[in-house]
């Protein structure tokens, strides 16, 4: 196990009715005006607009609103969450949403403490050295930013969508009521699904080595997920089986999984120039792009997607054959996809494999001329993966 540092100072609040107590909690932390930050809608039709509302009021807590995030959330909502927040003296942002939300909100926190571009952070031309703190409310289990350092906007000029990440960022609380998600549609469910587990495999996949306990907390934690996902594609208001795909969402991607390790997170850079071409949902992109990385790095490490395929696919041991064994865990993996009613080809994902070179330019633009941990990806590794995902070549 590597040497680690690792810092979550978020309180999680989860449970039945827990976003009743937002106004509470808030009053906990030194907060003059807050910033009530939202999506397109969809808390105003579940009804969720209201009690957030009612709960402020009663809290006397004032605040300003900002709705209308988009899913891939772009930078021009962000300068203008800024300007808001400087006009208003806002000293607290609650997100209520997604991770585009979240994401929004933790982009304008940044922003509003810095004298430059907020893009510049996005850029790597500077650091977070200061964030007016967030809450969350979560409406969607998927990105993990409800306790995540990170935040991925897309700037609309030149379509770059790109991630940045502190400790800074991460939220002071994050409220969780698996109610909440019922209103969600099933391919939104799904897609959250998938990056959860996208988020578990970017860290299982790697050469670091004693990792005994974090690869079985990842296997244990992906078997729980597949096992809730079936029971609410059969029973979609199945709390006990929500809240599993909830928590199971955050400690996915809060870092807890991660420690001690390399982690990877190139298959997510390939997907993210799918959501900026096509505003494509990220999980389903991920769908897409994860049995195709599988595949093209199979050999250099059999044994840890042996491992993969035998602990949390059930695919039965047969060290003679260990690359069909390890081959056959994708086969699983992208059935399970197919169970869930998400792509599993570009094709299906609505991509086409002729805007190939347009996604290795922005690529390009974004990571450079290779990037990855687990294996170095350049650009020609990418453009193969790439094709792997088209239809043409994924004949599984
Ligand atoms: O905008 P509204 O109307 O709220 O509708 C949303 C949106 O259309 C809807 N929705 C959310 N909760 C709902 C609901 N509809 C009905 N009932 C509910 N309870 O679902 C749609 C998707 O929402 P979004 O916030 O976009 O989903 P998600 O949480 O998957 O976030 C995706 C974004 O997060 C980024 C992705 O790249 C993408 O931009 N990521 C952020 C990460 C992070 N910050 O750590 C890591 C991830 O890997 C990911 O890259
Ligand atoms: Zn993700």
């Amino acid at each position: 196990m590597d040497n680690f540092r690792f810092y979550s100072p978020t309180e999680f609040i989860f449970g039945k009715d827990t976003e009743q107590e937002v106004g509470k909690r808030i009053t906990q932390e030194q907060v003059k005006k807050v910033l009530l930050h939202y999506g397109g809608g969809s808390i105003k039709r579940s009804g969720l607009y209201d009690t957030v509302i009612a709960s402020l009021k009663e809290a006397g807590i004032s605040f300003v609103e900002l709705g209308g995030v988009k899913p891939n959330p772009i930078d021009s909502l962000v300068y203008e969450g800024i300007e808001l927040c400087k006009k208003e003296e806002i000293d607290f942002i609650l997100a209520v949403g997604g991770g585009s939300v979240i994401d929004s909100a933790k982009a304008i926190a940044a922003g509003v403490k810095y004298d430059g571009d907020f893009w510049d952070f996005f850029d790597r031309k500077a650091r977070v050295e200061d964030a007016i703190p967030i809450g969350t409310i979560l409406t969607i289990p998927a990105a993990g930013s409800e306790g995540s350092t990170a935040t991925v906007i897309t700037k609309e000029e030149g379509n770059l969508k790109r991630g940045m990440g502190s400790d800074l960022l991460r939220p002071v609380f994050s409220i969780i009521n698996p109610e909440l998600t019922y209103t969600l549609p099933m391919w939104q469910t799904a897609a959250g699904i998938v990056d959860m587990i996208s988020h578990l495999f970017e860290r299982y996949i790697t050469k670091s080595k004693d990792v005994i306990l974090t690869d079985r907390l990842m296997e244990s934690t992906l078997i729980s997920i597949m096992e809730a996902a079936r029971v609410i594609l059969e029973d979609p208001e199945n709390y006990e089986a929500r809240a599993t795909i909830c928590w199971a969402g955050t400690i996915a991607h809060n870092g807890v999984l991660g420690v001690g390790r390399e982690e990877e997170w190139s298959t997510h850079m390939l997907e993210h120039e799918l959501s900026a071409l096509y505003d494509m949902t990220h999980g389903a992109g991920l769908a897409v792009m994860f049995p195709a990385y599988m595949k093209y790095t199979l050999l250099e490490d059999v044994d840890r997607y042996y491992r993969l395929a035998t602990e949390a696919f059930g695919v039965p041991h047969n060290y003679e054959h260990k690359e069909e064994v390890a081959l056959e865990g994708i086969v699983r993996l992208m059935g399970f996809f197919v169970e869930l009613g998400m792509p599993i080809t570009l094709e299906e994902a609505g991509a086409s494999r002729e805007d190939i070179p347009k996604l290795l330019e922005k690529l390009k633009e974004n990571q450079g001329n290779s990037f990855g941990q687990f294996v170095q990806l350049d650009l020609e590794d990418c453009r193969r993966i790439y094709e792997l995902a088209s239809e043409e070549t994924n004949d599984e």
